[in-house]
Parts: structure tokens; C-alpha cells; sequence
């Protein structure tokens, strides 16, 4: 496992780590989820991704009791705070009232004493950045969070942020987690990626797969068992269009080509970019995570040859 900085912060972290959303508390049985924080752990992973929001707060519970027994100065634990988790009209967003509530409880579920990580999981129309800017420097003063970020939110409002924060004093963001991967890549390029030079601050990017649509396994149908396969995943079948099977058709023959699966090629495509600092995968078997475990094999291995084919096939100028 190699480990990458978190932007201009001294915290290091695995470029590959795991995520809880859909699986922890959810999809799959608490046992799965233990055993396979400990397989990644013991491969090497510390970071370990969640939300107050993921399962209902049970994802947290979940992390919590599968990381009991480990020591925690070599984790790196995330949360995250926006989405409603209360009843009313202040159970969401990113009002001091609102983060001061979700701290507490997040940390309670996970049965720690502080988070490394803590995301702000959207951008919150409805809260000044120096509500939020304060409120996070609270809670890193106060020994609850070791750094604070972002997630989702767009270029523009991350530099007010920062900006505000140096100019008060205050303790400012130096992370954002937004989606990047092989068919959702804009924001991150063009919108993110030179801010991160200027301001030096990391990503940890999610959804490496695309919620699996990149492994191919949707080039067929929906298989039993699978995310999309699940009852409320309606929004993600509709993203499995004809076009995407066709691009993603070309991404697994080139896999098979290459002797790597679909899985590794699109994470260290993922890898391939200094700037980010970890990428969040998701797994609901072991046998996944072995596999994506091993693309950081494949990050060096990816010449230009290798990614101009990738840019073909998903400019949809492959023949
Ligand atoms: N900040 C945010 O707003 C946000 C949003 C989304 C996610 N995240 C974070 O990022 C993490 C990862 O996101 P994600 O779960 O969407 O990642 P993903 O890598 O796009 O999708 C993971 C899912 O794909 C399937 N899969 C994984 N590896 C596979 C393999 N090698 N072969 C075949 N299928 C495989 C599994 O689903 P099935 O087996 O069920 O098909 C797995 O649960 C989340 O857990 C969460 O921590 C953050």
C-alpha cells in the first residue's frame, strides 16, 4: 500500500481506502463488514470512509464496533454532516446547531473520542461560510475533529472558504471529496483539480466504479444481488444506458486485453493524478476489495498508450 499526503496537511493516508455507503448496515451483514475492515486494514488501508446519514446512522455503528480492537492512532476515520438526520427544520444542513448535533452523535455511534475527517457532505445554501467556517474550527479546537472539508461542493465556494479562514485565523478546509471516475469527471478536472495546486489542499474522491457500472457487470441486465439490482436503486439503472454499456463494452476488452480487471483499470486510472490523495472504493464481498486492492499495482504500468485508448472510448471516438 502506498500512502499520499492529504494535500498540504502532514496526516498521510492509503490511496486506496473503504467506504461504508449503501453496504454497512445496509446491504451487507455486520460480519462481512468487520471481516473486510480487517482484511483492509491488514492490506494496508487506515482510512476508513462514513456519514452520520449512511444507513440511517447504522453505517457508523457498524465502522464503530468492526474497528474496536485497532489502534487508533493508525486509522484515519471520516464522517460527514448536511443531509437530515433529524426530524424538522433544523435536523439538516450546516447550521452550528445542526453540526453540533451530528458530532456528537456520530462520534457516539462510532464510539470514539474525535474523527480525523470530517466532511461537510454539500454545500448549504442556507448557512453563511462564516457559520460554517467557525463552527468547523470549533470542533477542531475542541479535540472532536483533527481536519475539516468538503464534499461536493463547487470551486467557488471552497476558495471563500479557505479565504475567509486565513484571513481570521480561523482553521480552514483541506480536503474535498467529490465523484471522480471514468464517466463523471468534469468537476474534478476542470473545476477542482488547479485549485488544489493554488491552495494545496487533497481528494478523496468516490465512486471509483461508477457504482459498479465500470466493472461491466450492468453490459447484461442487472445481476441478482448487485447495487443496482436493489429495490430503491432506480436512479442508478437509469444511468446503465446504451451509450454507457457501449463505452464501457470497449473499457472491459481492453481490461482483458491489459490481463487486469475492468475494477483495477478504472481505479488507477483514478490514481494516476498526484492530486488526489485516496480513493474511496465500496465493496460488498471480499473478493472485491482483493480486486481493487490490486490496482496499485497497475498505477505505474499505465503509459500514454494505455490511457489515450482509455480517452478514446469514452470520447466515443472507438469505431
Ligand atoms: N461524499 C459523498 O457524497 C459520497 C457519495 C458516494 C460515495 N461516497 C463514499 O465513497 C465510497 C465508495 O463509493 P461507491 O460505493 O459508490 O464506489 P464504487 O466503487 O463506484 O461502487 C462500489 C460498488 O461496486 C461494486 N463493486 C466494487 N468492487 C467491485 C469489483 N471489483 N467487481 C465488481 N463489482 C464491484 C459493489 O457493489 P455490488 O456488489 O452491490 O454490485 C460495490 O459496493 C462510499 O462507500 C462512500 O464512503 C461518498
Amino acid at each position: 500500500m502506498h500512502y499520499r499526503r492529504l494535500g498540504k496537511t502532514g496526516i498521510k493516508i492509503s490511496e486506496i481506502s473503504l467506504g461504508s455507503w449503501i453496504t454497512f448496515g445496509d446491504q451487507i451483514q455486520e460480519k462481512i463488514a468487520v471481516d473486510m475492515v480487517h482484511a483492509a486494514y491488514e492490506k494496508g488501508i487506515n482510512f476508513f470512509d462514513c456519514a452520520d446519514i449512511y444507513a440511517g446512522g447504522k453505517a457508523e455503528t457498524v465502522l464503530g464496533n468492526a474497528i474496536k480492537g485497532l489502534a487508533r492512532p493508525t486509522l484515519v476515520i471520516s464522517s460527514k454532516v448536511f443531509w437530515p438526520t433529524f426530524e424538522g427544520v433544523n435536523g439538516k444542513g450546516l447550521s452550528r446547531k445542526h453540526i453540533l448535533e451530528s458530532i456528537d452523535l456520530s462520534l457516539k455511534r462510532l464510539q470514539l473520542e474525535y474523527v480525523d475527517l470530517y466532511f461537510c457532505h454539500r454545500y448549504d445554501p442556507d448557512t453563511t461560510i462564516e457559520e460554517i467556517v467557525q463552527t468547523m474550527d470549533m470542533l477542531v479546537r475542541s479535540g472532536k475533529v483533527l481536519y475539516w472539508g468538503t464534499s461536493e461542493w463547487r470551486a467557488v465556494h471552497i476558495i471563500q472558504a479557505i479565504e475567509y479562514a486565513n484571513r481570521t485565523g480561523l482553521i480552514g478546509p483541506v480536503m474535498e471529496q467529490p465523484q471522480y471516475n471514468l464517466l463523471k469527471r468534469n468537476n474534478v478536472e476542470e473545476d477542482l483539480e488547479p485549485l488544489t495546486h493554488q491552495y494545496g489542499f487533497g481528494l478523496t474522491t468516490f465512486s471509483p466504479l461508477k457504482n459498479g457500472i465500470l466493472t461491466g457487470k450492468y453490459n447484461n441486465g442487472f445481476p441478482e444481488g448487485s447495487r443496482a439490482a436493489m429495490e430503491n436503486m432506480g436512479w442508478l439503472r437509469d444511468q446503465v444506458t446504451v451509450e454507457t454499456i457501449a463505452k464501457v463494452r470497449e473499457f472491459v476488452k481492453l481490461a482483458e486485453e491489459l490481463e487486469v480487471t475492468p475494477a483495477q483499470l478504472s481505479i488507477a486510472w483514478v490514481l494516476r493524478r498526484k492530486e488526489i490523495s485516496s480513493v474511496i472504493t465500496g465493496a460488498s464481498k471480499m473478493e472485491q476489495l482483493d480486486d481493487n486492492l490490486n490496482a496499485a499495482a497497475l498505477v505505474e504500468k499505465l503509459d500514454e498508450s494505455i490511457l489515450d485508448r482509455i480517452e478514446m472510448i469514452f470520447s466515443g471516438t472507438l469505431e
